[in-house]
């Protein structure tokens, strides 16, 4: 009976230290929420106007979904890159140039992937 206490006990401690490292990516994540504040923002990004993703709100379908982000895109400076300056990938894109017209700031499309890689 003592000996089945202590294997439970030692059970959710491992329980405990294991959730804390998979929780540790998503507290060290306070620059994804921000990047989504700046998705999200009217303002900013307002990708959703063009881009599905999980969790949109009434999205529009100009732009391809954004799904799987970090199995599509490992390369983070391809992202930064169609944020920064998406005519380079395709001079007829309807995507605005977030970074070269400085539509958002670095720290800003930094973020903004940040976000991506939690889609
Ligand atoms: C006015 C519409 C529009 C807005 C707003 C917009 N995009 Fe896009 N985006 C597109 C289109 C269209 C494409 C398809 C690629 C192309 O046109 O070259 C695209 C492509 C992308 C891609 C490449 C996806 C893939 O699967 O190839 C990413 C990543 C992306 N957009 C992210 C964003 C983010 C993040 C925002 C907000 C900061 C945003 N977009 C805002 C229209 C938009």
């Amino acid at each position: 009976m003592r000996k089945t206490a202590k294997t439970i006990v030692t059970a959710s401690a491992i329980a405990v230290l294991m959730g804390s490292f998979v929780l540790a990516p998503s507290v060290a994540s306070a620059d994804a929420a921000a990047g989504k504040k700046v998705a999200e923002s009217r303002k900013k990004g307002n990708c959703f106007a063009c881009h599905a993703y999980q969790g949109a709100k009434l999205p529009g379908n100009i732009g391809p979904p954004l799904v799987a982000m970090k199995a599509r895109f490992p390369d983070r400076a391809k992202l930064v890159k169609q944020l920064n300056d998406p005519q380079s990938n395709n001079p007829d894109t309807m995507m605005p140039p977030y970074g070269k017209h400085e539509i958002i700031s670095q720290k800003d499309i930094q973020n903004v992937v940040d976000w991506l890689y939690t889609l």
